[in-house]
């Protein structure tokens, strides 16, 4: 069998258009293969530069992120691409060819100038309204180009067509550093004589109510758009104040509130002419994000009469976008609400809190194929009132920021396979454009601390490393902006005092996340990128004691939603809030250590190491008896010390993970962690030898547990283990989310250790692949998708048989490890079959006295 190179690409984008850099790295894929143990020895980068080719041969086994071999690319310059890599055997492959075409490096390449409507209220949500312009071309064009972004969202149409497959553009950026902008290909819409183009603007992200109630404008109180055109190279009309301004239908939009629509107002005569607004300050980006876009259509599957009389349509699936309308709709007003949950049969709309995630359309004109604009909601059910209603006129429309899926898992049990279901769904519902907590009420945030427990799922479900690398652009520049205290919230908003407070577990975000995506793609620019706001965070982000150690007076979130906290108090938790801030301190500073290694920065590397032995002998004194036990005796507490390396000694290590184990048994198996414990519970079990423990609390389906919501019909990952209480009513926690990725960490646990695979060394140039069986599971598979190709291992167990088998791309090999199998396999398919000793099962549950918060049935 033949090798094959699957795809090329620049940076972490999939295509080449609008690339952002002068000289982009190139990385190519491998298509699956039986050829066994095929490695690259050299590879020929071939380069069509205006008609010159330019040839760039090179031995090296290197195929992910290689070096633009040729001189930097200029503003809008196009190549196309081809590699031809070869083996030692003789073997080749030829990749496709890619395309790339340059954005604008340059402030100096835009001529546009930014430009708005009439100032508008600053204390009021801004109506969303149009901008256009006529232009007029003597030929009908070969090539044509947008390039376009704005303060706020926008849409645009050329010639009454849209523009572009994206939506939510140009996406939520901290605008004050950084504002990303769309290259757009519109040679096909342009036509000889007269063209319009005509942009639509809406308040978005910039300038709407965002965090506390009352604060809004948080990047400027005037919208604007910039935009481009550009005819074989000439500027035929860029935005300044000859632009016409226009209403627009769309009488009012807002994030939390949603949006109101006057179906009747065709007048398309101009209101008044554009005024030009100063550039933007911000550095323009053209990111490896990709955009946010319609990744799918659900149908409603059940028209609901509630016990009040309201119609309902169930989606049955909680998921995040809009509806589209199918028909022209008759009547005079028609409400849409959205909410996630029924609460006695009625729409439950009080974990939207003030969000009134409501469309109201105005009927009297064409309302078939229309969708809301400028806003989303977080949905599985919509009040539908003022029409008729007939499933049928109703599509559901999923939209997200439309990353590459590369991982996948399934096994014999179906509410695990449930489970990680929703954890593909929260992850979809809250990636959309920034990674949030939650996307349906008055909040939306890109909380830090949220996406530093999931990204290690993330990264393996999605290919991420160009929405991270981009969202950790802001996080560094907000850092410096905050004297190195990592905002809780990124982009920055205000949330507590008006200025961040540091959170440990949310602010080493700065430090883990980058960390985790090199490991997964082996990026070391994204940590050289981030370097320099890893150590302000460390050196200036929060207070030390004398002994380094945080500082005990500022609050924080810690072992955030204990399942122990009262609802109301989710800091509130069972484990020291410092145990777990100084566990993570020790932590992260061994990472920089490493990281400082990885950037060839000697010096720092020896001075973070010696940072992290002191911190961690002083952490031990603190915190640890010299027995091994811990000041704060909960899971969290020893599954942090046992999964950071925190003891002093084995008989420490040896202390706790009994101690471990024992209170895993005490809890009946029930989920006891929060957001610092829940992410590395199951896994800590696993590595010190207590495998069918993790699978038994996996496995539970008592609240609280990772299966009570499926039992309870979730089709996300909930925010609270109870977020719907086992009586069918709502936690009356103000904060009650049905879609939140974070307690969704826990597939990294099914993917790693129940699936079985895992990267050995950063990029996945070598895997781990073992698959380790237990609970009642009888089969399981997972596959992920690297920069060299299709890994992928499979199992089942019949009895004590154990049967395996796996997949490696070429360029890449594998660990394997199974009882008896102790190899290491280059590319290709194998199989294994040894018998597989199961330990205890089922564990056995210490009986205790009745504790409070026991469910009755553990009551003696
Ligand atoms: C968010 C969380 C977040 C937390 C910290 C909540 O409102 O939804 O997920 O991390 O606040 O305070």
């Amino acid at each position: 069998m033949a090798v094959s190179i699957t795809s090329l690409q620049a940076e972490h984008r999939e295509s080449g258009f609008g690339i952002g850099v002068p000289s982009p790295r190139l990385s190519w894929r491998y298509g699956t293969t039986t050829l066994q143990g095929w490695q690259q020895s050299s590879y020929e980068i071939v380069i069509d530069r205006g008609g010159k080719q330019e040839r760039y041969k090179v031995d090296s086994d290197a195929s992910n992120l290689v070096p633009w071999p040729s001189a930097p690319l200029a503003s809008r310059e196009k190549v196309t691409v081809k590699v031809t890599s070869s083996g030692a055997d003789g073997k080749s492959a030829t990749s496709p060819e890619l395309h790339l075409e340059a954005g604008l490096f340059d402030k100096s390449d835009w001529k546009a100038n930014l430009i708005s409507g009439p100032r508008q209220d600053p204390d009021q949500p801004k109506p969303p309204f149009r901008l256009r312009k006529t232009f007029t071309l003597s030929s009908v064009p070969s090539s044509s180009r947008l390039y376009a972004t704005a303060h706020g969202l926008y849409t645009v149409e050329v010639n009454g067509k849209p523009v572009g497959d994206n939506v939510l553009a140009p996406g939520w950026q901290s605008y004050n550093h950084h504002l990303n902008y769309q290259l757009y290909d519109i040679s096909d819409l342009l036509v000889k004589g007269e063209n319009v183009i005509t942009a639509h603007l809406g308040e978005g992200w910039f300038a709407t109510r965002l965090g506390k109630p009352g604060v809004r404008n948080l990047w400027g109180d005037r919208l604007g758009f910039l935009g481009q055109i550009e005819v074989d190279g000439q500027n035929v009309a860029v935005t300044d104040d000859s632009w016409d301004v226009l209403k627009s239908a769309v009488v009012n939009s807002e994030i939390y509130n949603g949006e109101t629509v006057d179906t009747t107002i065709t007048d398309d005569n101009p209101t008044g002419k554009a005024q030009t607004l100063p550039f933007p300050s911000s550095k323009l980006i053209a990111s490896d994000a990709p955009p946010v876009r319609r990744i799918k259509e659900v149908k409603p599957v059940e028209l609901i009469t509630t016990p009040s009389g309201k119609k309902v349509i169930d989606f049955g699936q909680n998921l995040v976008g809009w509806i589209r309308i199918e028909k022209d709709l008759k009547g005079s007003e028609l409400v849409m609400r959205h909410a996630e949950v029924l609460e006695d049969g009625e729409l439950g709309t009080r974990p939207l809190r003030e969000a009134k995630a409501t469309t109201t359309l105005k009927l009297g004109g064409p309302t078939k194929g229309w969708e809301p604009k400028f806003t989303f909601y977080g949905f599985r059910y919509a009040e539908i009132s003022g029409v008729d209603v007939h499933l049928a006129d109703y599509t559901a429309i999923v939209i997200a920021s439309d990353m590459k899926r590369t991982g996948h898992f399934e096994s014999s049990h179906s509410h695990i396979n449930q489970l990680h279901k929703n954890v593909v769904w929260g992850m979809l519902g809250n990636f959309v454009s920034v990674p949030t907590d939650c996307p349906q009420r008055d909040e939306r945030l890109g909380w830090t601390g949220d996406i530093q427990v999931f990204a290690p799922t993330a990264n393996y479900l999605f290919d991420t490393s160009g929405f991270l690398a981009g969202w950790l652009r802001d996080l560094a520049a907000e850092t410096f902006a905050h004297g190195g205290t990592v905002p809780e919230v990124v982009p920055y908003v205000p949330m507590h005092q008006g200025k961040p407070r540091p959170n440990s577990i949310w602010g080493d975000v700065a430090i883990i996340t980058p960390w985790d995506l090199y490991t997964m793609f082996a990026d070391a620019n994204i940590l050289e990128a981030q370097y320099d706001s890893m150590r302000a965070w460390l050196t200036t982000g929060f207070k030390r004691q004398a002994n380094g150690l945080w500082e005990p007076t500022d609050k924080q979130f810690g072992d955030w939603l204990d399942p122990k906290a009262p609802p109301q108090y989710p800091a509130h938790g069972a484990t020291d809030l410092f145990f777990s801030a100084n566990a993570y301190l020790v932590y992260v500073t061994r990472l920089v250590a490493s990281i400082a290694e990885v950037l060839g920065k000697k010096a720092d590397a020896e001075k973070y190491k010696q940072e992290y032995e002191h911190l961690k002998a002083e952490f031990n004194h603190e915190y640890v008896s010299p027995s091994g036990r811990t000041v704060s005796d909960t899971q969290t507490a020893l599954a942090l010390a046992l999964h950071f390396d925190l003891f002093a000694s084995e008989s420490q290590r040896k202390t706790a993970s009994d101690r471990l184990d024992w209170l895993v048994r005490w809890e009946s198996f029930k989920v006891s962690t929060g957001f610092a414990g829940t992410p590395i519970i199951l896994d800590t079990l696993a590595e010190n030898g207590k495998l069918e423990l993790a699978y038994r609390m996996l496995q539970e389906k008592d609240c609280p547990s990772w299966l009570y919501p499926v039992t309870m019909g979730a089709t996300t990952i909930w925010e609270r283990w109870d977020s719907m209480l086992p009586n069918g009513k709502i936690n009356p926690g103000q904060m009650t989310s049905f879609n939140h990725y974070a307690l969704g960490s826990v597939a990294h646990f099914l993917h790693t250790v129940v699936g079985g695979l895992s990267p050995l060394v950063p990029g996945w140039k070598k895997a781990l692949i073992k698959p380790q069986p237990g609970g009642t599971l009888t089969s399981a598979k997972t596959s992920f998708d690297s920069p060299y190709g299709l890994f992928a291992v499979e199992w089942t167990l019949n009895g004590e048989d154990l049967g395996v088998k796996a997949v490696v791309p070429p360029n890449a090999s594998a660990d394997v490890r199974l009882p008896g199998v102790e190899e290491t396999v280059g590319s290709g398919e194998y199989s294994w079959k040894v018998k597989w000793q199961r330990g205890e099962w089922p564990p056995q549950a210490l009986k205790g006295p009745t504790r409070v918060g026991m469910p009755d049935e553990f009551i003696p």
